[in-house]
């Protein structure tokens, strides 16, 4: 498997949740994972704290555990209203429509094979962020996560710029106690972001997707 030759708007552009597409035969050295997250290290941090810490997890015992947290909560999540399969059953027929339609389809495949993914990572933060409050909550809140996500998305990058496919969830936060109690995070200590499947993609060849028109988004001095 070669490493795609990507331009930095390409890398940007086509970094893919990558389900279907993710190689379930082959391992991923772990070795590579840590040059994934020394790039992603060099993501901001509020006040420069680095209050980061990834979980890696390959043993397969590991991975059948969280798979299997994760397979109950998208059964409680498929039920949620605003979940990707109540936006498709909401949205008339269209292009959006057909793209709720894929992501919930490829979103089911990796619930069935998330326990086969060779690597999860659980990028981490110090402090619980279910614990933050107060008048300045949400400056809190916007610290904390802006201080862990620019750098999941970094190790994503880094790894699409190297061949190796990713999807991001957040699913099995629902548990997150639980997967605290299996992966011997100090639960009190440390809030878990997300959980980012990992494994060599089938081809490198990702494509931008369909997004909202920028003129719907974008407001210039004004709201
Ligand atoms: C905060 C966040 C949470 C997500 N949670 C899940 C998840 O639990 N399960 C899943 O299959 N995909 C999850 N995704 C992936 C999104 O479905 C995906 O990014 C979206 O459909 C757009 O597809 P693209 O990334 O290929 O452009 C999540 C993405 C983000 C940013």
């Amino acid at each position: 498997m070669h490493s795609p030759d990507l331009t930095p708007e390409e890398l940007l552009t086509t970094t893919r949740a990558v389900r279907k597409r993710l190689d379930l035969e082959r391992g991923v050295d772990i070795d590579i994972i840590k040059e994934c997250i020394g790039v992603a290290t060099q993501a901001p941090t509020g006040g420069n704290t680095q209050g980061w810490s990834f979980v890696v997890v390959a043993d397969a015992g590991q991975r059948a555990a969280l798979a299997e947290l994760y397979r109950r909560a998208w059964k409680i999540y498929k039920q949620a209203p605003g979940s990707v399969y109540d936006l498709f059953a909401q949205e008339p027929s269209g292009a959006r429509k057909d793209q709720f339609g894929r992501v919930a389809e490829s979103a089911d495949y990796l619930v069935e094979h998330l326990h086969r993914v060779p690597v999860h990572v659980v990028p981490c933060i110090g402090g619980r962020v279910d614990r933050i409050s107060g008048d300045f909550a949400s400056v809190g809140l916007a610290s904390v996560y802006g201080s862990i996500l620019p750098a999941t998305w970094s190790f994503m990058l880094a790894a699409r710029a190297r061949g190796i496919g990713t999807a991001w969830t957040t699913c099995h936060l629902m548990f997150e106690e639980e997967a605290a109690g299996i992966l011997g995070i100090p639960y009190d200590k440390i809030s878990q972001v997300a959980l980012i499947a990992t494994a060599y993609s089938i081809g490198t060849d990702f494509k931008p997707s369909l997004r909202k028109p920028i003129d719907d988004i974008l407001h210039i001095d004004r709201w």
